[in-house]
């Protein structure tokens, strides 16, 4: 037992022996050619150190950091989408949110008919004041209709939620529907909130092909920082909107403390109505900037934040103030100023109607004639039918679904021209590059 032990030992003493005989030439080497690693490492141009991601080589990495600007911050890691810019003159695709309320669910299949093209994606709502009953009759509408049911892109919320009047869970339901969008709805280009108080004065044919050739990262969204009256009116006002947090709709709750103006950002106030980029929707709904997250939970207490809330963050958002666009694509009859009522249009405001060039008007009775004579002069639309278009040969009130040509074959009529007269007038303006959020 002994002599094996001794034995033992002394094999072991001379492997032992063989391996320190062994590492000095091995730890040579390794050291030699991590000298010769690093000489070529911190030698060689930065493109090359592009291909090392070892977290060893910090020196490395901060001067990779410096040769790209990338900036430290986490934030600056999430990437919104890419722009495409006007030379693609692909066709653009819309996003429509249509909202409405208790009875609207009538106007609101009217509107979305006149504003159906297979190549864009409609969300539409009633609010939890209209009854279950009357948004099962919306699910079931578009559950079966043959053509939403082929191209599969109208979507009714279901959960619906608790809009009130002024208040800002009006704004709050507008994010809801553009979160749907973002996740659900493709890859639009353009949001575009209506309600079905509102109806379209041209095609989508028209639409489509005119947006076509501006980029897709235009916001047009009416906007002024002077807020003048809105001022003592809505931003020193203290408010709380009940339908925040109450099941049942009651009216805004009044505080009787008034508070001074933010100094943090600038309020900047205008139209409800716009056409936002997807850049800047994925830039408010994400919230990887606090700016939109803040500003929201500011304009809570705010009298009409969808008169002021996206205003707000685009123009002190640095990197959005010099996409807008001065407008809100609407026609819309005010009464005098303040602004606050729009007039409702009727018979006798068709010519003017027919003479201007933007793409959408509002405010419209629920089956007023004007509508009528809109779908028969402006959009040849039948009852009950889409409006035509290449996409949908024959009668497009009947509802027995034909094959459908390429969805993307548009037929532009003389509307097209009139928006591009619209929207020209305002890029091509004197001084639209210093104009923005002024
Ligand atoms: C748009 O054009 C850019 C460059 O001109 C190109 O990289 C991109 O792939 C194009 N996108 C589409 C959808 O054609
Ligand atoms: C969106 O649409 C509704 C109509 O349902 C409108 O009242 C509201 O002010 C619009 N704008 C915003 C920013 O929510
Ligand atoms: C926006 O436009 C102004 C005026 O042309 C320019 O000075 C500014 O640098 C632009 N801002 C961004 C973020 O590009
Ligand atoms: C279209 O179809 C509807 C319903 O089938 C019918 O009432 C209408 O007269 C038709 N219109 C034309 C122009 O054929």
């Amino acid at each position: 037992m002994e002599r094996e032990s001794s034995i033992g030992r002394n094999q072991f003493q001379q492997q032992q022996l063989l391996r320190r005989r062994w590492a000095i030439p091995i730890l040579a080497t390794l050291l030699i050619s991590f000298l010769i690693i690093s000489a070529y490492l911190f030698s060689s141009s930065s493109s090359s150190l592009r291909l090392i991601s070892s977290s060893s080589f910090s020196i490395s990495q901060q001067r990779l950091s410096h040769s790209f600007k990338t900036p430290l911050f986490v934030e600056s890691k999430i990437k919104p989408s890419p722009i495409l810019s006007a030379s693609n003159h692909s066709i653009p695709r819309l996003a429509y949110l249509i909202s409405g309320s208790v009875g609207d669910g009538e106007s609101l299949k009217r509107t979305l008919f006149a504003l159906y093209h297979p190549h864009n994606t409609y969300v539409v709502h009633l609010d939890l004041e209209a009854s279950p009953a009357e948004r099962l009759a919306l699910v079931a509408f578009v559950k079966e209709n043959p053509v939403f049911d082929k191209f599969q892109n109208v979507r009714v919320i279901v959960r619906a939620n608790l809009v009130t009047y002024k208040g800002p869970t009006m704004v709050t339901n507008t994010l809801n529907a553009a979160a749907i969008l973002l996740k659900e709805g493709g890859d639009w280009d353009w949001f575009i909130n209506l309600s079905s108080s509102d109806y379209p004065l041209i095609t989508q044919d028209d639409i489509l092909h005119t947006f076509a050739s501006y980029p897709r990262h235009f916001n047009f969204i009416e906007h002024t920082s002077k807020i003048g009256w809105k001022e003592t009116h809505r931003a020193r006002p203290v408010i709380i909107d009940p339908g925040l947090y109450k099941a049942k709709k009651s009216d805004i709750i009044w505080v009787t403390e008034r508070r001074g103006l933010p100094t943090a950002f600038k309020l900047f106030t205008g139209s409800a109505w716009m056409m936002l980029s997807r850049q800047f929707i994925e830039y408010c709904v994400w919230g990887w900037d606090n700016l939109p997250r803040t500003v929201l939970m500011y304009y809570a207490n705010f009298v009409s934040s969808p008169e002021s809330y996206f205003h707000t963050v685009i123009c002190n958002a640095e990197e959005f103030q010099n996409t807008t666009v001065n407008h809100d694509l609407h026609l819309i009859s005010w009464d005098r100023p303040p602004k606050q009522h729009p007039h409702i249009l009727n018979k006798a405001d068709f010519p003017k109607i027919a003479k201007s060039n933007a793409p959408f008007a509002r405010k419209f009775h629920r089956d007023g004639t004007v509508l009528d004579m809109i779908d028969q002069q402006l959009l040849h639309r039948e009852k009950e039918g889409f409006v035509p278009g290449s996409w949908f040969e024959g009668n497009t009130s009947n509802l027995e679904f034909k094959p459908v040509k390429d969805v993307s074959d548009l037929r532009p009529g003389p509307g097209a021209e009139k928006l591009k007269l619209l929207i020209d007038g305002l890029v091509n303006a004197d001084g639209f590059d210093r104009k923005h959020c002024i």
